[in-house]
């Protein structure tokens, strides 16, 4: 299996999601090939919440990585699971248009482009 799929369902193990019960992991795969794996995250006043995509994203930019090839995301979902729209958001304005791979824990996989998710984006050329 590809070693970036097995990274975001091994990081969903540490999926801290005592209010949802909704564990999801995520690997990120930056420009030297580095995998930088996050999982959710969830706060007492739920708002706070960071999503397993934020989660390595965030991890990957304080290790210094700045360019990025491919993320893949893991739920225990039929229907894979997107990115949320805050999610979309900010790996657009990280990571431009980049491959994402959803999977679930029977391997079944899809993959698109974070452009056909998040069509019409705004980002920093606007300012
Ligand atoms: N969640 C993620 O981590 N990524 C997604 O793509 C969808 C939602 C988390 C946030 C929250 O901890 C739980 O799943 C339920 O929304």
């Amino acid at each position: 299996m590809d070693a970036l799929i097995e990274s975001a369902i091994a990081a969903r193990e540490n999926a801290h999601a005592p209010f949802s019960h909704f564990k999801v992991g995520a690997a990120l795969q930056d420009d030297s090939g580095r995998i930088h794996t996050g999982c959710n995250v969830e706060n007492a006043t739920y708002g706070l919440t960071l999503c397993a995509e934020r989660v390595a994203l965030f991890k990957a930019v304080s290790e210094g990585a700045r360019k990025f090839r491919r993320m893949a995301v893991a739920a225990d979902t039929a229907v894979l699971t997107p990115p949320c729209g805050a999610c979309r958001q900010i790996l657009w304005e990280f990571c431009g248009d980049i491959d994402l791979i959803l999977t679930n824990l029977q391997s079944k996989t899809e993959s698109l482009r974070l452009k056909d998710l998040f069509p019409r984006p705004f980002d920093a050329s606007f300012l």
